[in-house]
């Protein structure tokens, strides 16, 4: 019997969001997809605009911390799994304005977590990040087992939003799953993250900001390889469990930036260090070996081949980003980067 699920996917029409839409879908033709978004500046309809017409996707727009909307959905729809993508996701954002980041992603997650337990969902899947885990030193790998010590008003608001779920499994005994990935880079990144920054910026023969020394290490996991990880979790994965996610691709930040100067064949005098950013966290690495033994999953894109895909996107995407880059963008950009 062909097998057919109705996900709940909040933040749909985000990076990672989107991907896992188009990915679900091309997967899983038989899944339905109710996809809950507030279409922040962030998100972005265009995103889904190749399957936007297909029938078993439904986009409704609205917030997760809307408790009323939330329910209406959970009351509506027979929802086998909440996939919690929606956030404030950039950390820069967050240590200028901290407010929203605890309405979206603490009390949005609560609300999630409240319907589905009162819905009886059978799964729910925070997507979390390796950044409630803090910092590493020059060595080491954070594992599920790392104390939580978040340094960004970003990364403390997931952080609440992680022991909420934890919380939930354990009072209410909803079924629970808690992902932690490292930074994702691929098709529809919004352009003030690192890559589409430098990529886009580079292309416009504009200056790259980096901060510090540039020796901030990230792992990098290509977008397509932490969707086929969630898509193992979401059929295999067990209720209460966190499960780490990595690229095993770790670089400094100056490394990734002169590979993208390097394959836009663009000069290195482009690259202007600026002040850094506060509480900025030195290293990343993410320990996936339970994901590994547990499930059989490991990263499948190598930074070389993902870096040169994802320049080649944007390349062929011009329209997307630079209609992202006017208005508000500008205005954020000269706040962010006018006086650093
Ligand atoms: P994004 O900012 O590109 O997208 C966020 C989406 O959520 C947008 O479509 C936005 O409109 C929507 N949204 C925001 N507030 C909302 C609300 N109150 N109600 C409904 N929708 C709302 O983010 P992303 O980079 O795609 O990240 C998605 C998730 O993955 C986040 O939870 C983030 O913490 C997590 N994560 C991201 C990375 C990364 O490298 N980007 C790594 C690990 C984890
Ligand atoms: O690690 C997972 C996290 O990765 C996610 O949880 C976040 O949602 C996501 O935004 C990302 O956070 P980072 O802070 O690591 O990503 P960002 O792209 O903002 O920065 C990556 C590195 O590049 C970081 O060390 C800061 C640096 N940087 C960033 C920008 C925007 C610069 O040097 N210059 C810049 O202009």
């Amino acid at each position: 019997m062909v097998e057919r699920k109705t996900l709940l996917v909040t933040g749909g029409c985000g990076f990672i969001g989107s991907n896992f839409i188009h990915y679900i879908l091309t997967h899983y033709p038989t899944y339905r997809i109710i996809n809950l978004d507030k279409l922040t500046y962030c998100g972005n309809l265009d995103n889904l605009c190749e399957v936007a017409h297909q029938p078993n996707l439904i986009f409704v727009k609205g917030d997760i911390a809307d408790r009323e909307k939330v329910k209406g959905i959970l009351h509506d729809e027979r929802i086998d799994c909440i996939v919690n993508f929606a956030a404030e996701s950039h950390v820069d954002r967050s240590i200028e304005d901290p407010d929203l980041f605890l309405r979206t992603n603490i009390l949005g997650t609560q609300v999630l977590l409240e319907g589905a337990r009162e819905a009886a969902v059978p799964l729910f899947i925070q997507i979390s990040t390796d950044e409630v885990y803090g910092s590493l030193g020059s060595t080491g790998a954070f594992t599920e087992a790392t104390p939580l010590k978040p340094n960004s008003p970003y990364a403390a608001s997931k952080t609440a939003a992680d022991l909420l779920v934890r919380a939930y499994i354990k009072t209410y005994g909803i079924a629970a799953i808690i992902t932690r990935c490292s930074n994702n880079y691929g098709p529809y990144q919004f352009p003030e993250k690192l890559l589409p920054l430098m990529i886009s910026n580079a292309m416009e023969d504009r200056e790259l900001p980096v901060y510090g020394d540039g020796l901030n290490v990230r792992d990098w996991i290509y977008v397509e390889d932490h969707c086929r990880a969630l898509d193992t979790v979401l059929h295999h994965g067990n209720g209460g469990e966190i499960y780490n996610i990595g690229g095993a691709s770790e670089r400094t930040n100056i490394e990734v930036v002169r590979t993208i100067l390097e394959v836009l064949g663009k000069p290195e005098s482009l690259i202007r260090f600026v002040m850094d950013r506060p509480g900025h966290d030195r290293r990343y690495a993410m320990d996936f070996s339970k994901l590994n033994k547990k499930l059989d999953w490991k990263p499948k894109m190598t930074f070389e081949e993902g870096i040169k895909r994802t320049i080649s996107w944007y390349i062929d995407h011009q329209e997307w980003w630079q209609r992202i880059k006017t208005g508000e963008y500008l205005k954020y950009y000269e706040r962010m980067y006018g006086n650093r």
